[in-house]
């Protein structure tokens, strides 16, 4: 069977965009969207022949253009899922009302704690003895929607940032897909 088609959006290297488009998932990545031209994660996508859309939003007179623009190359694929994946953009009120319950995101801390950027680092800076991954949907907010899963880990007494970084990375990579088939298995059931 072959399932929906999803976007994955992304700014930077493309490591979870990666492990989604290998993972063994019920559905097809209709596109890529990243705002930034020099992005790791483009040439990913190249190797992996799946599409990307590359948009500056520099070159949007409004925030509600640039997803205009989006939400249009979305529409035409029939995209039914956004998985945002390393995407430095808030998310607008353009997108959100066209997928209601239907973008997703994945943060490398256990929000509510260490929302926005350098989250691992934040954490680590701090001592936590616990820190962790979480998937949840996408409000107007940063890093505010409601929580989906949360997997933590122990920050062991000799632990460096490099180190930390990595463990965090492992559990992305492993959770996410996870998610995202859950939720794809679920989605006849799903309240909008
Ligand atoms: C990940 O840590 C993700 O949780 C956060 O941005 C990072 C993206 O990494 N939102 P990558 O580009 O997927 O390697």
């Amino acid at each position: 069977m072959v399932g929906p088609n999803i976007a994955v959006f992304a700014s930077g290297t493309g490591s979870n965009f990666e492990v989604i488009a290998e993972a063994d998932l019920d559905c097809r990545i209709a596109l890529l969207v990243c705002d930034k031209p020099q992005a790791p994660v483009i040439q990913k996508a190249y190797k992996l022949g799946i599409e990307t859309l590359v948009l500056d939003p520099k070159q949007f007179l409004t925030k509600a253009a640039y997803e205009e623009k989006i939400l249009f190359e979305l529409k035409e694929r029939q995209v039914s899922w956004v998985f945002l994946a390393g995407y430095m953009r808030l998310i607008g009120g353009t997108l959100l009302h066209a997928y209601p319950k239907r973008i997703i995101n994945i943060h490398p801390s256990l929000l509510p704690d260490f929302p926005g950027k350098d989250s691992i680092k934040q954490a680590f800076d701090k001592k936590v003895n616990t820190t962790g991954v979480t998937v949840h949907y996408v409000d107007q907010g940063m890093d505010t929607g409601p929580v989906i899963a949360q997997r933590s880990l122990e920050v062991n007494p000799d632990e460096t940032l490099e180190s930390l970084t990595i463990r965090i990375h492992e559990i992305e990579h492993a959770l996410y897909p996870e998610v995202i088939r859950m939720l794809l298995e679920h989605e006849d059931r799903l309240e909008v």
